[in-house]
């Protein structure tokens, strides 16, 4: 077998420790004599893979009770559209820094919904810097304040939170969660695709304060409602049973590989090799 070197962003490399085990366990998943793709999502074997997962999620990341878990579908995208719809009411408006073409997109999904403040926008030096923060109109009013700390294509990296006061922070981490420890304290909901660091598409992790969970309007449909699925732990309708699981065994792999600081270090001194190279 010869694995290529695979730099891809994302669908992104998996760990063939991973890949190995669930090659192994696929025909007769833990003595089911099914796979684990074919088994009910609501049997007590899948519920403890759910549960297992999220726990493990939140003892790699710190995650305290005051924050939902949830393992969704539609991808970071449908969050660019759900964030506005759940925590901001008619009448309010939302605050986004737009670093790169991710921010970009998030912003103008959020401006189909409610009225969009865009704090600084990175388009005169072509998205290779962040604006100044003494440049940002920040509102201190705004329903949350959203941004993307890696622009997955751009490049450009925001590595601590700014400093935006009261208002909850939102951040898109698609292209960070799990490469290194975060203070999930310090922000209101945090979103991220699976198939960068976590496991394969289809499924996609949104961690929120849980008052946040409350804000949501009337009007939003039941299954468009953060809500709506912390309650009913991520089952509403048939989970991606199959990404759930590998991002799972994923949550295994990284505690094994010493956890999140671990993982950091390692990253940190692959990202010094290429830098230093250029
Ligand atoms: C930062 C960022 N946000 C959003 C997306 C879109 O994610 P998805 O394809 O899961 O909707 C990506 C995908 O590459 C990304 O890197």
């Amino acid at each position: 077998m010869s694995r290529v070197i695979n730099f891809s962003a994302g669908p992104a490399a998996l760990p063939l420790e991973v890949l190995e085990q669930a090659k192994a366990e696929m025909p007769d998943w833990q003595g089911s004599g099914m796979s684990v793709m074919e088994v009910s999502h609501r049997s007590k074997a899948f519920i403890a893979v759910a549960e297992q997962a999220e726990a493990d999620l939140r003892d790699l990341l710190g995650i305290s009770d005051d924050y939902a878990v949830m393992f969704l579908q539609g991808g970071a995208t449908q969050q660019f559209a759900l964030m506005p719809m759940n925590l901001a009411q008619p009448g309010d408006s939302v605050d986004y820094l737009v670093t790169g073409s991710w921010s970009k997109k998030a912003a103008k999904e959020a401006a189909v919904v409610r009225a969009l403040n865009v704090v600084a926008d990175g388009a005169d030096s072509s998205y290779t810097d962040v604006p100044a923060f003494d440049t940002w109109r920040l509102d201190a009013n705004a329903a949350y304040f959203h941004y993307t700390p890696n622009e997955t294509i751009g490049g450009v990296e925001i590595h601590e939170p700014p400093q935006v006061g009261a208002v909850p922070i939102v951040a898109d981490m698609s292209s960070t969660l799990l490469s290194r420890p975060i203070d999930v304290d310090r922000f209101g909901a945090i979103y991220a695709g699976a198939q960068k660091n976590i496991g394969p598409a289809g499924l996609t992790i949104v961690i929120m304060r849980r008052d946040l969970l409350e804000r949501v309007p009337d009007d939003v449909p039941n299954i468009l409602r953060y809500k709506s699925h912390a309650d009913g732990g991520s089952m509403l309708n048939t989970p991606p049973t199959f990404a759930w699981y590998l991002a799972g065994l994923v949550f295994q792999w990284l505690k094994g590989q010493g956890g999140l600081a671990a993982i950091g270090t390692q990253n940190q001194a692959k990202a010094d090799l290429l830098y230093n190279a250029i």
